[in-house]
Order: structure tokens, then C-alpha cells, then sequence
């Protein structure tokens, strides 16, 4: 790493295309010997939920008015749906109170500044106030039909603020992702080069809000130089790191872009010695396929690695009142390779967050919506549920972060992932699958 910081001491290079530091990426337009780019997980635990933990991280919530409250120029999102209000889940619940402070403080914004809105176009019987309220408010909103594109959604969920600026995580648009639903994400404050790069899928969600198909090859402006073989390089947090963004379905990565899906097998391949995997849905299917399409890219890479590598791999899968059962047929083979004695060792455990007969009146919350990873290595926080439907024709990114190389003092993202993993996994609120569960014992509730 010494050749690095001796880089970064002596020049300054701010997204340089040149042949011969483009791998360098400078974030700040100061000279410090580090740049001042921080990195933050933060976190929705919905109401009510304990841990036995001194793993905490900011809100999600928090992190959005902060973001809100550092824009000087513009606030770019990609969105799957938006139902921010009361409202628009029919509901009286005092806990939607931070979604309508996220959504009002928005609309302020979009009187002010350039607000840019892309999301999935709305179906029918979608609730449509919060968006006619910011356009309303003169924030742009681009609708993408990826149903007429891909035949899929678009998904992802992240922004992208002032080019300077990143979210990305598992919260959608919705009250209930800020008190009802458990979830997580990352922010990243002074980075334009990450945020430059961000921008850019942005901008082809945005081109294809107007766009009737999907361009192929994508012009120059939307290809990047950073991935899994070339990623940028920077400190964030003071701690060298190479990180990147990947992108699905394939059909929206422009040259350079690493798909999503090689993403999470790079990630796993990688690994030396565990992968620790939380995310709500993981079925080795097309879910939303017709026919039915078995799909077992992501399935054969964890079989593999724990075979022939001897990779400790754990998945914490949600289980909630809409899992659909067959999910736990895939999941119980997958537990079954479980056998110490030949050193495979893959363990499959089950989160449920509890509900008050209250909270049982909320529709669609009071589940664990995360979708992360994080091996030995690296931290990978991602958009997408884990089957294969979001790597073939939907729309969904995520943030790699390898801080691999770092003899940081500071703890990695990748230390505090495994922390918020390891906090997830050995609460009350997992169960271990094992080849007697009764589901219904404590998903149906
Ligand atoms: C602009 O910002 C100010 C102060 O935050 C706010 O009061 C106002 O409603 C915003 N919108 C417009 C259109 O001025
Ligand atoms: C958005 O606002 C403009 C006026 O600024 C209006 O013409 C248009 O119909 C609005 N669109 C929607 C979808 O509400
Ligand atoms: C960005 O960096 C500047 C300069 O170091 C600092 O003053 C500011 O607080 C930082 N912003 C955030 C959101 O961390
Ligand atoms: C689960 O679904 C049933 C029937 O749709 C509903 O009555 C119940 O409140 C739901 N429970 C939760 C926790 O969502
Ligand atoms: C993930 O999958 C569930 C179940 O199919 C679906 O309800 C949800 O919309 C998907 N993901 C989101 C919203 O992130
Ligand atoms: C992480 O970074 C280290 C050190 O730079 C590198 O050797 C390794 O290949 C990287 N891993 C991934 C998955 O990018
Ligand atoms: C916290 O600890 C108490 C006492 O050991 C236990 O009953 C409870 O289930 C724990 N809660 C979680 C979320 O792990």
C-alpha cells in the first residue's frame, strides 16, 4: 500500500482517465494525505425490536434527513414504489410519522433545488400521492416501465446527492422501511468519484424513463472504469479500500459495469474462510416466471465454495406471514450438507421479527428486508432479494467494499457488517432450520 499513499501525497487526481493512474481515485478536491470520504452502515430496527448489543448503527432515517440537509444542488433517487404516508397505507399509525417528515422535507427541497426522481412504473391501483405531491413541489420524476423493458421491476433503491453524496440499501420509498421493517444500508459522504459512478446508473434509469428500449451497446457516457478487476481505490474512513458498484440485470450494464450476479460470485469465490449472508428471499428459482424456471447459479457457488474450499457459509433468511413455502424446501437442502465431521459446514437460520396484535394490523412490515453479504473479506450491500428473477430482468445495485489490505485502527464496514451479522444470528429472534421445522411453528404467526 506504500506506493498508494505515496500517490496520494504527492498529487492530486480527481477521476483521471489517464492510462496511468486510472485505477487512483482522489475523492476530495483537498490534498490531505487522506481524503475526508466516510463511510457509514446505518440501519431501520423496527419498532420494538431489542438486541442484547452494543452493535448500533445511525438510522436509516437519519441518514436521509442528513443527506436532505448537506444538499446544495441536487438529490437524484432510484425507487421502486413510494408510499411515505399514512395515506397511502390506509393505516393511523404514529410511526409513520418519519416518513412524512422524509417526504415533506423533500418537497421543500424540490422547490429549491434539482430533484430527480426515477421509479417503477406505478400499477394501477399504486398509490400515486407522493410522487404528484413532489411534482407538485417541481422535483422531475421519470416513471421506467421495466415490465415493457425487461419484463422485470425496477428494484434498486439508492441516492445520489449533490454528486458528491451516496445511499444505497435494502429501504424502499415507505414509512414502514423507517420503524416497521427491519433493513439496512450504507451512506457515503464526500466521494464524488463513487458518486460520479452511482450517477451514471442513475442516468440510465433516467434515459430509460424516456426510452421505449433498452440501448445496445449503452453510449460511452453511461460505461465506467471501475469493477471487480479494476476497482477504485481510496481511503474512506482513513482505511485504504477498493470498492465498486454492480449492477443487474445485465442488460442495463454498460461497458465496464460488473453484473450484479458476478458480483456475488466473485464475492464468494474470494472468500477464505466464511460468507455470512442475510437477505430476505433466497430461492434457487425464477420466483415471478412463467413457467416455472429453477435458477441455481448463486445455490451451486455456496455448494461449491463449502465443499471444495471448506468456506463456513450462513444464511439468515427471512420468514414472515407472505414467505412463499417452497422457499423452504431449497433452504432445507441446503441446510442438509451441514456435516462437521467432513468439514462442510453450511447453517441455515430463520429471523422473524415479532408483532403486537397492533403491529399484525400493519400491512407488509415486520419482516427482515436486508440483503447483504460479508465474507473475510468483503462487505457487499445490495437492493435485491436473492432469487433469480433479480438477476435476469430486474433492476437492482449494490456497493462492494474490500478493505482487505487496511492496517487501519479504525474497525472496517467489513468488521461492522460481520458485527450486525453476528448480533443478527445469535439474537432470540433466529431459529435454526433444521430438516424437522415446523414453519408454521414460527413464520405463520
Ligand atoms: C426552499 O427552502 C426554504 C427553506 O428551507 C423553504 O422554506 C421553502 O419552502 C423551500 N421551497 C421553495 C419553493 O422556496
Ligand atoms: C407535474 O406537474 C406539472 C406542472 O409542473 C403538470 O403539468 C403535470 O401534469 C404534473 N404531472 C403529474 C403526473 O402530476
Ligand atoms: C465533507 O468534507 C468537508 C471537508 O472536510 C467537511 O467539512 C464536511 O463536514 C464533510 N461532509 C460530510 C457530510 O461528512
Ligand atoms: C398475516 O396474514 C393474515 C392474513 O392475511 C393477517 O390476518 C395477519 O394479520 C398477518 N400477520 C402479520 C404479522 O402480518
Ligand atoms: C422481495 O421479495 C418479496 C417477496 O417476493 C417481495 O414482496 C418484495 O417486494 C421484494 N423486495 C423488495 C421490496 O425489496
Ligand atoms: C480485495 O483487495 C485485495 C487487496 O487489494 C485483493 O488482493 C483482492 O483480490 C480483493 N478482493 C476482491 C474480491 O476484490
Ligand atoms: C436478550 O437476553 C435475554 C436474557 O438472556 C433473552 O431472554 C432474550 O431472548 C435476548 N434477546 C435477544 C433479542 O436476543
Amino acid at each position: 500500500m506504500s506506493g498508494m499513499i505515496e500517490v496520494y501525497g504527492s498529487v492530486w487526481i480527481e477521476c483521471s482517465h489517464s492510462v496511468l493512474v486510472w485505477w487512483l481515485c482522489l475523492c476530495e478536491k483537498t490534498l490531505p494525505l487522506f481524503s475526508v470520504s466516510r463511510i457509514v452502515l446505518v440501519e431501520s430496527i423496527p419498532e420494538g425490536l431489542e438486541f442484547n448489543s452494543s452493535t448500533t448503527h445511525p438510522s436509516i432515517f437519519q441518514a436521509w434527513m442528513n443527506l436532505m440537509n448537506e444538499a446544495r444542488s441536487s438529490v437524484d433517487i432510484a425507487s421502486f414504489y413510494w408510499t411515505l404516508t399514512n395515506k397511502d397505507t390506509h393505516t393511523r399509525e404514529p410511526t409513520a410519522n418519519q416518513g412524512e417528515a422524509v417526504l415533506n422535507r423533500l418537497a421543500e427541497l424540490s422547490g429549491n433545488l434539482s430533484v430527480r426522481i426515477a421509479v417503477n412504473t406505478p400499477q394501477e391501483k399504486q398509490p400515486r400521492h407522493d410522487l404528484r405531491l413532489l411534482n407538485d413541489s417541481g422535483a422531475h420524476i421519470r416513471t421506467v416501465n421495466m415490465k415493457e423493458l425487461t419484463t422485470g421491476v425496477l428494484h434498486t433503491k439508492f441516492w445520489v446527492v449533490d454528486k458528491q453524496h451516496i445511499y444505497i440499501g435494502s429501504a424502499n420509498m415507505d414509512w414502514r422501511s423507517l420503524t416497521q421493517v427491519k433493513e439496512l444500508g450504507v451512506v457515503v459522504y464526500n466521494c464524488s468519484c463513487l458518486a460520479a459512478d452511482l450517477s451514471k446508473i442513475f442516468e440510465a434509469y433516467w434515459f430509460l424513463g424516456e426510452s421505449k428500449s433498452i440501448p445496445s451497446p449503452w453510449p460511452e457516457r453511461f460505461s465506467t472504469m471501475y469493477n471487480k478487476d479494476t476497482p477504485l481505490q481510496l481511503p474512506l474512513n482513513n482505511t485504504p479500500s477498493n470498492v465498486y458498484l454492480s449492477s443487474s440485470p445485465p442488460s442495463l450494464c454498460a461497458a465496464g459495469r460488473t453484473p450484479d450476479l458476478q458480483s456475488i460470485l466473485s464475492v464468494m469465490e474470494d472468500a477464505e474462510s466464511f460468507v455470512y449472508i442475510a437477505v430476505m428471499n433466497y430461492l434457487p428459482t425464477m420466483e415471478f416466471s412463467h413457467p416455472k424456471r429453477y435458477w441455481a447459479d448463486i445455490d451451486t457457488q455456496l455448494r461449491r465454495v463449502a465443499y471444495e474450499k471448506r468456506i463456513k457459509v450462513r444464511l439468515l433468511i427471512s420468514c414472515w406471514n407472505s414467505t412463499q413455502p417452497v422457499m423452504f424446501s431449497f433452504l432445507k437442502s441446503l441446510a442438509s450438507v451441514y456435516n462437521p465431521k467432513n468439514n462442510l459446514d453450511i447453517q441455515v437460520r430463520l429471523f422473524v421479527v415479532p408483532a403486537t396484535p397492533k403491529q399484525k394490523e400493519i400491512p407488509f412490515a415486520r419482516v427482515n428486508h436486508n440483503k447483504y453479504m460479508v465474507t473475510d473479506k468483503i462487505a457487499y450491500i445490495g437492493t435485491s432479494n436473492w432469487s433469480g428473477d433479480y438477476f435476469v430482468n430486474t433492476a437492482g445495485s449494490a456497493l462492494v467494499v474490500n478493505q482487505t489490505a487496511s492496517q487501519s485502527v479504525e474497525s472496517t464496514v467489513q468488521s461492522q457488517l460481520k458485527a450486525v451479522f453476528e448480533r443478527d444470528w445469535n439474537s432470540g429472534y433466529s431459529t435454526p432450520l433444521t430438516q424437522h421445522s415446523n414453519l408454521k411453528d414460527f413464520c405463520y404467526f
